[in-house]
């Protein structure tokens, strides 16, 4: 079977370098794909945002699976526009998608629902929304109600930094996403990562992980799209798995097949483990990068054969995915100025030595120029390893690390820490 994979991030080299893997993968193409993806599959100069240029590159070249990498395009309801000419897409539909492109949708769906989440109030002006912050008092979460690029949540220790957060908000900064916004109550607790797959009626658990947002060691400075990330999350043990599953997973799922917005593709929830137990923070409608590199590090089934089945609705029909043992964790770096703007065309050599070390090197935003790998984004490369342990993993993935030669970049250095912490205690 022909693959068209959409997406040029480390999350989708990770996608790219499992599928490439499978038996059932004949020709693997990628658009816009980049430097690493380039490795294992053939690039294609097609606008994913053109959804009939999309739509002619399948018909023409025999595409029989379709996996849509990022958030934007399905948000954007190029999986309806596939659907809609018979192609097989991993990736929910448009109204599905709104699980992560409307804030407000998804709170609506778990009050609905009976899914624990914080409490809520959505607000379509300044006015509005500061007197919910008066009801509410500090600390509070602010969100921006659509896709804001990751920058859309302030989480304000105190009502003036609750306030700023409004007026920003609604002086459009982040134009129509913030047309709108949530105001949530503060959760305390771990954050945790949970991934599902489903085909809108079977849901099978994927894997736990554990993101590190902060830009800065000991989770300090602004918020990224994510530093670093392990794979199994320990700290979400098999019974507060289950609990995610029961009480918030398998009713999101069946309230969108019952109010006839049926979710098919990978659902992401992000959990805050509370003293009452896991609590909804948000849903992503894709892997999470870098998440997803952890995770298909550790992946032994056929993952053409998993998106494959989520695709064609026979999820049922198929084993549950299974994982190695170990953990894998991943390291990112960056280029300087990250989460800000980013130094980019900084040189980046050592990356063989690095795998030669046992370490995968996934890129994220590289470029070439003529012969020289460049940096070509904020996230630049994922950096990672398996190990018996979240420390050896660590151990090995920064061994790695500091095998590679990227003057104009730089990484954390505690990826994995809390669980690092708890293995030697
Ligand atoms: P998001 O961009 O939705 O992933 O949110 C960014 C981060 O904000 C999350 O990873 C949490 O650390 C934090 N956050 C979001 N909602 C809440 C909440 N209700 N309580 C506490 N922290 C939150
Ligand atoms: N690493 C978090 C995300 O992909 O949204």
């Amino acid at each position: 079977m022909n693959i068209l994979l959409l997406g040029s991030g480390g999350r989708e080299h990770a996608l790219a370098w499992k599928l490439a893997q499978s038996p059932r993968c004949d020709t693997l193409w990628a658009a816009p794909g980049n430097p690493g993806i380039a490795q294992v599959a053939t690039l294609a100069a097609l606008d994913i945002t053109d959804h009939a240029a999309v739509l002619a590159f399948c018909e023409a070249n025999v595409i029989g699976l379709i996996v849509i990498g990022p958030e934007a395009p399905l948000v954007d309801g190029l999986s309806d526009s596939l659907r809609g000419q018979g192609f097989a897409v991993f990736g929910p539909s448009k109204a599905a998608a709104q699980l992560e492109g409307s804030k407000g949708f998804t709170k609506d769906l778990c009050a609905r629902a009976g899914i624990p989440t914080g409490g809520y109030e959505r607000v379509t002006s300044e006015a509005a929304a500061l007197a919910a912050l008066e009801k509410f008092g500090a600390p509070v979460v602010i969100k921006a109600d659509g896709l804001a690029a990751g920058k859309g949540v302030t989480v304000a220790m105190t009502i003036a930094e609750a306030q700023d957060a409004v007026r920003d908000i609604f002086a459009g900064r982040f134009g129509q996403a913030g047309a709108e916004a949530v105001i949530e109550e503060f959760l305390e607790g771990e954050e945790a990562s949970f991934f599902a797959l489903t085909d809108g009626s079977t849901v099978v658990p994927f894997a736990s992980a554990q993101d590190h947002k902060r830009v800065g060691d000991g989770d300090t400075g602004p918020n990224t799209g994510g530093m670093g990330a392990y794979s199994p999350a320990k700290v979400l043990t098999p019974a507060l798995q289950a609990q995610a599953m029961t009480r918030i997973i398998v009713p999101t799922v069946r309230a969108m097949t019952n109010e006839g917005m049926p979710y098919s593709g990978v659902l992401f929830l992000g959990l805050m483990l509370t003293a009452k137990g896991p609590e909804l923070i948000e849903y992503n409608c894709r892997f999470g990068d870098p998440e997803c590199q952890a995770m298909l590090m550790r992946l032994e089934s056929d993952l053409v054969e998993l998106l494959h089945a989520c695709a064609e609705n026979r999820l049922a029909a198929i084993d549950p995915p299974r994982f190695s043992d170990d953990v894998a964790l991943t390291v990112v770096m960056a280029a300087n100025g990250y989460p800000g703007t980013p130094e980019t065309g900084g040189a980046i050599s050592g990356i063989d030595v690095a795998e030669a070390l046992g370490a995968k090197v996934f890129h994220a935003g590289t470029a070439r120029q003529g012969d020289t790998l460049v940096a070509s984004g904020g996230r630049v490369l994922a950096v990672t390893a398996r190990g018996a342990s979240v420390s050896e993993a660590q151990a090995t993935a920064y061994a790695a690390v500091d095998a590679i030669d990227f003057p104009t970049g730089f990484c954390r250095r505690d990826i994995g820490w809390r669980e690092v912490a708890r293995e030697h205690a």
